[in-house]
């Protein structure tokens, strides 16, 4: 088979000398490379021929063992390549073992498997075994067939498989499935995002058949060479003659060939006779071509090269000339299959001079994954629930339902057709020891028609919310220790086809209607109210601004779990001593406050994050912690900084951020950022994102939430200068006992606090509202939100002053210097005084804010014909750098 012959060429990158090894792992972005079966705590290390960083794929899968291949190849040297000497193995008798992989939903993937197996077990017993890409089957391994003598085992003792193929989640699941006697292994995964307008098919995925490229040399050719770290394979005969150059080949095609690819290209020997090549691949479904061509001989005047593309006998193109010392790609799509064999001739034309030639070739099996995965917030609820009885189970891995002879233990699914997502009907957690109460994500499971929880330990009450799932036909709850009394609702589902189980166990439940009791005991809110130190206030325009540097904090205990999964959750619990492995023994600070400090971090899989560790006086009381942390986990908006995990062992509380490369908002408008100012566009953009993801909080979320300390230093950025809002949520489960934290901004900060909430005590969304206006009139106008200098202190006051006395060029940041247009100024202007309106009643809503926003974007775009925005960020990106000042802001 061809891949074997491309794994003897992976191996022989070990003679292949590599050029610009310097800079190549700077370029390797979202690329994952999996060493497998390292142990988790070797650390990542650079291949030395190709520069890839390889590190260890313990984060990725829960199963499997560290195997290891013993004996060198002294011809080939293919044990010398670090990567695949470690394995991994799954000796335990699970038949599906899955790799989970986070990936960019909707972009394209070349996701490569090698299995090297060099008799690392001593059995000599080659397996066979099946690969799956998520619910689909990708294809067989079969390290069987192909050898035969000593000689080939240790030539070839190994497979490479190579598809393309575009995720459609945030999360990727690779399967090895175990079909036989003989146990799987896998040597490395890797994974490189590609273009998007390249390797393009209708449906399906494209599983390589091979990548050649026409040269007599012996070189294999992949990363850094090859950007996209294709695996490039040599392929010559007899019948051709390799023409190249030196001279430099343009390969700014979609395609970004390699130089030494598109630098050789194959001609017949036979002047007269035309390039052809002929091979038989297995292949049900269709076959891609994609045929790379340049013209790199310097062509006389009176000389000519034209040729008709022949694709299985039928003409593609009739007179294709390749482009001088510039790559361009032909891609054959059209839905043709190869009967016995494919069949791809290059003909002269009669005008031409020269013989037809070709520099590279790519051909693909269409692959179809006609099944869809489960439904992803079925998917969700179930892992919440998993995670909420703290269950593990070894075979729980992939997906859910699907394929169905693979079905997770304790639930059952709909599968009707495999177009439609599965869905979970049924959960059988009978005898599963389960303690605590009966999880509030069930409701979730909105297709359950059967629910079993019989023979646990259970305790707390039957809840309420079992009366939504209105398909539900059995409830088993006997032999638990529930107690309390039947919601009226379950009560009245019984009339219409549920069965109810409850007798049996469960002495504490009154079974009779008549004890409809003491139902929501327990739930009084507890209402804290610290106010802490008063300071200045004075009196403008607007009477009621006042300059708070009063904090006021109003605990209100929330059911975390009422919260609606949403659609991907990355429920990530770390061990302190992971803490300390990605922070580096907690090296880098990013910043410090009243609630801990915040380190720089690396995950396995080298997301950059930011590690806030909790003062132990912080933590001290802090018991809502964990309930608190998985809702904000279940948070996710492209404008809030995420939670991407915690730890909380002991006295260690520790909440994992996802880093934001430039710092905060406050920083640019303050100018300790050296960078040039913010440009008008800009802050717009920054505003309307930051409406959006203020909006999400008040509107999207279930139960809404309110920030309570929106303020610009919380407003950060990313490294495309996309704005998220952070630290929401936290405020109203932090104790506020002690009157050191308050007077370190607990919640609410200086000049940002609403003073009718001040006043009144009642929180409301239009609190933030507030707090976000005066973050416009920072974007505004440049200025501190509170300066006892100023005419008026508080900015609100200011500028109010500025206008009444008319004084309106004034309140503009002189750095924009004139460069906005005017109507988009002045309606943010209109918009930020309505925000910062004393009462709440005169206050628009966020969403009215946020479309506000987005129409002063749009006009402020037109005027520069609409590019201005993106031209402004990546000449901002260039021009930037900060300071140590980082995400998460530390309080
Ligand atoms: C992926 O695997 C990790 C490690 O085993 C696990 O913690 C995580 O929950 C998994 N994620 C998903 C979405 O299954
Ligand atoms: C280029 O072609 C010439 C003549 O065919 C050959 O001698 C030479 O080795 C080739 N160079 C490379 C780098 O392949
Ligand atoms: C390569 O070709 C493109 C498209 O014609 C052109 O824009 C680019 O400047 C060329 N690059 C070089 C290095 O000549
Ligand atoms: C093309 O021009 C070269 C000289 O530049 C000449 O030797 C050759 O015969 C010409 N070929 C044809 C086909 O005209
Ligand atoms: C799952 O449901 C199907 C159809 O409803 C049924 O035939 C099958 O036996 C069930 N499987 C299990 C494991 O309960
Ligand atoms: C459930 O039991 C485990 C150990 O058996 C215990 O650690 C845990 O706290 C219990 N959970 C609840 C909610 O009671
Ligand atoms: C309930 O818990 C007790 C003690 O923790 C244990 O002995 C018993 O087996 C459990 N019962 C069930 C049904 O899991
Ligand atoms: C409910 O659970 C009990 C205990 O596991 C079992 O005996 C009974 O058959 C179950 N009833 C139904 C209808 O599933
Ligand atoms: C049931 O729960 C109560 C507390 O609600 C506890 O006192 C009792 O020991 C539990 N019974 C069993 C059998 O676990």
């Amino acid at each position: 088979m061809e891949s074997i012959r491309r794994l003897v060429l992976l191996a022989l990158t070990g003679v292949f000398l590599i050029t610009n090894l310097a800079n190549a792992q700077d370029d390797q972005q979202g690329f994952i490379s999996l060493d497998c079966g390292m142990p988790h705590n070797e650390p990542s290390y650079i291949e030395e021929t190709t520069g890839l960083k390889f590190s260890s794929d313990s984060g990725f899968i829960r199963s499997g063992k560290s195997g290891r291949t013993n004996n060198e190849d002294p011809r080939l040297g293919m044990s010398n390549i670090k990567p695949y000497k470690y394995l991994r193995y799954f000796p335990e008798g699970i038949l599906r073992n899955c790799y989970n992989l986070t990936v960019m939903q909707g972009t394209h993937y070349l996701i490569r498997a090698v299995f090297v197996y060099r008799n690392y077990d001593d059995l000599k017993q080659r397996p066979i075994f099946d690969l799956y890409l998520g619910p689909n089957f990708w294809i067989t391994i079969n390290l069987q067939e192909e050898f035969g003598s000593v000689d080939r085992f240790w030539r070839t003792d190994g497979k490479v498989e190579d598809i393309i193929h575009m995720p459609k989640s945030n999360f990727m699941d690779i399967c090895l499935v175990k079909t036989g006697t003989t146990t799987p292994f896998i040597s490395t995964l890797e994974l490189r995002p590609l273009r998007d307008d390249t390797y393009t098919t209708k449906t399906g995925s494209l599983m390589l058949f091979n990548r050649w490229y026409f040269s007599n040399s012996e070189s294999f050719v992949r990363y850094p060479d090859d950007v996209h770290d294709r695996l490039w394979d040599t392929y010559f005969s007899d019948e051709l003659t390799q023409i190249n150059t030196t001279t430099t080949v343009n390969t700014t095609n979609a395609f970004d060939l390699p130089q030494a690819i598109v630098s050789k290209a194959s001609i017949p020997k036979d002047a007269g006779k035309s390039w052809s090549r002929r091979w038989s691949m297995q292949s049900t479904d269709d076959v891609h071509v994609y045929l790379h061509f340049a013209e790199i001989q310097a062509l006389k005047p009176n000389d000519t090269r034209e040729f008709s593309i022949l694709w299985n006998e039928k003409t593609i193109n009739h007179n294709y000339s390749p482009l001088e010392f510039m790559v361009d790609t032909v891609p054959i799509r059209t839905s043709t299959k190869c009967d016995d064999s494919c069949y791809l001739e290059l003909v002269s034309t009669t005008s031409s001079s020269l013989p037809p030639s070709l520099n590279a070739m790519e051909v693909f099996g269409v692959l179809q994954l006609p099944q869809s995965e489960t439904d992803e917030n079925d998917v969700t609820a179930f892992k919440n629930i998993q995670a909420f009885y703290k269950l593990q189970k070894m075979s729980w891995q992939g997906d859910p339902c699907v394929p169905t002879q693979y079905m997770w233990t304790g639930l059952n699914c709909s599968n009707m057709l495999p177009s439609i997502p599965p869905r979970i009907i049924s959960l059988d957690f009978s005898y599963y020891g389960l303690n605590g109460t009966i999880s509030s994500d069930i409701q979730y499971l909105s297709q359950l028609q059967k629910l079993d929880l019989s023979n646990n330990n259970l305790t707390g009450r039957v809840p309420e919310f079992l009366a939504k799932l209105k398909l539900l036909t059995v409830i088993n709850l006997s032999g638990n220790n529930l107690s309390g009394s039947i919601p009226e609702t379950l009560r009245n589902m019984e009339n219409n086809g549920l069965t109810l189980i409850l007798r049996g166990g469960n002495k504490n439940l009154c079974l009779d209607p008549s004890c409809e009791s003491e139902a929501g005991d327990g739930k009084n809110k507890k209402k804290w109210l610290v106010p802490i130190l008063a300071s200045a206030a004075s009196v403008g325009i607007t009477t009621a601004i006042i300059l708070l540097i009063i904090l006021f904090y109003r605990r209100k205990k929330r059911s975390s779990k009422d919260i609606r999964p949403s659609m991907v959750v990355n429920k990530r619990s770390f061990t302190y001593e992971e803490v300390t492995v990605m922070t580096n023994n907690f090296e880098k600070t990013l910043g410090e406050g009243g609630f801990g400090v915040v380190y720089y971090g690396n995950l396995i899989n080298n997301e950059q994050v930011a590690v806030k560790v909790l003062s132990q006086s912080s933590a001290q009381g802090y018991k809502q912690f964990k309930a608190e942390v998985d809702l904000l986990l279940r948070v996710h908006h492209i404008n809030l900084v995420s939670l991407v995990g915690y730890c909380d062992e002991g006295q260690h509380l520790v909440l994992i951020y996802e880093y934001m490369s430039n710092g905060n908002l406050k920083q640019h408008l303050s100018g300790e950022c050296a960078s040039s100012p913010l440009s008008w566009a800009n802050r717009l953009r920054i505003a309307a994102e930051t409406a959006q993801g203020l909006e999400y909080l008040h509107i999207g979320c279930k139960p809404p939430m309110i920030h309570r300390d929106i303020k610009s230093m919380n407003i950060l950025l990313d490294e495309h200068f996309q704005a998220k809002l952070g630290d929401f949520g936290l405020s109203r489960s932090f104790p506020v006992g002690s009157e050191t934290h308050v007077s370190t901004n607990v919640a609410g900060s200086p000049g940002y606090l609403d003073p009718e909430y001040y006043r009144t005590n009642w929180l409301t969304e239009k609190s933030d509202v507030f707090s976000f206006g005066v973050v416009l009139l920072e974007i505004i106008t440049s200025q501190p939100v509170i300066d006892q200098t100023r005419e008026k202190a508080h900015i609100g006051e200011w500028v109010g002053f500025k206008l009444t006395n008319g004084d309106i060029k004034s309140i503009v940041d002189p750095s924009l210097t004139g460069d906005y247009d005017s109507s988009s100024l002045w309606k943010a202007l209109e918009l930020a005084m309505s925000c910062v309106s004393p009462s709440s009643s005169g206050r628009p809503n966020m969403s009215q804010v946020a479309n506000e926003l987005q129409e002063c974007l749009l006009s402020e775009n037109s005027r520069k014909g609409g590019s201005q925005d993106v031209e402004s960020k990546s000449s901002l990106a260039l021009s930037t750098s900060f300071g140590p000042e980082q995400t998460p802001d530390a309080r």
